[in-house]
């Protein structure tokens, strides 16, 4: 199976399939505690949100809209040039509505912080943010409001469930993985 990193070579499986389900059903759970009755219009920041955020709305017991971000950075392929711009802008009001961020990762916070600013502007009624993997590295260059961080991880460069790879591949891999590291005998 192409899309299975459990039978690849290469790589580590970092974080695996069951335990990425488990973690987001209990996110799910908490996030319908949270958002009870009330509308939340749940953003995926794309591209390497949309894995996590497609699994974690089928979790949430909640009237859910969907609206899309999109955010890169300029840089070399594993490292953040600082400069972030936006790929793709809402279609609908976000003034007076809850909103949801959902990312995949974060490392410096450039990222989050832009578009954290970008949606406060628009004066929501709240925003929680949801981050899958958290770099716990002295990186950060921007303060970004995390309320939810699923896994921290290593300062490993990781691909997979919804992350690319340096050659813009293996979104599809359902484990989040890291190139093997080699050397260590
Ligand atoms: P930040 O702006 O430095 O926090 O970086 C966040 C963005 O960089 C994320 O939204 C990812 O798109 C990308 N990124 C950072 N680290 C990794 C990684 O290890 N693998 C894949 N993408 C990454
Ligand atoms: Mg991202």
């Amino acid at each position: 199976m192409k899309n299975d990193a459990a039978t690849g070579s290469g790589y580590d499986v970092l974080i695996g399939r069951e335990m990425i389900s488990g973690e987001i059903a209990s996110l799910g759970r908490e996030l319908t505690g949270i958002y009870g009755g009330e509308t939340v219009v749940v953003i995926p920041l794309l591209k390497g949100g949309f894995m996590f955020a497609s699994d974690l709305v089928r979790c949430m017991d909640a009237d859910v809209q969907i609206e899309f971000l999109g955010a890169a950075s300029y840089g070399d392929e594993t490292e953040t040039s600082g400069e972030v711009r936006l790929t793709l802008d809402t279609t609908m009001p976000l003034a007076g509505r809850h909103v949801l961020l959902v990312e995949d990762i974060v490392d410096s916070g450039l990222t989050l912080a832009y578009i954290q600013q970008l949606i406060r502007s628009r004066r929501p009624a709240s925003l929680r943010t949801v981050v899958l993997l958290d770099k716990k590295v002295t990186r950060r260059k921007a303060v970004a409001e995390i309320d939810h961080v699923v896994f921290e991880i290593p300062d490993r460069f990781v691909f997979g469930y919804g992350l690319d790879s340096p050659g813009g591949f293996n979104r599809n891999l359902r484990d989040v993985v890291a190139i093997r590291e080699t050397g260590r005998g």
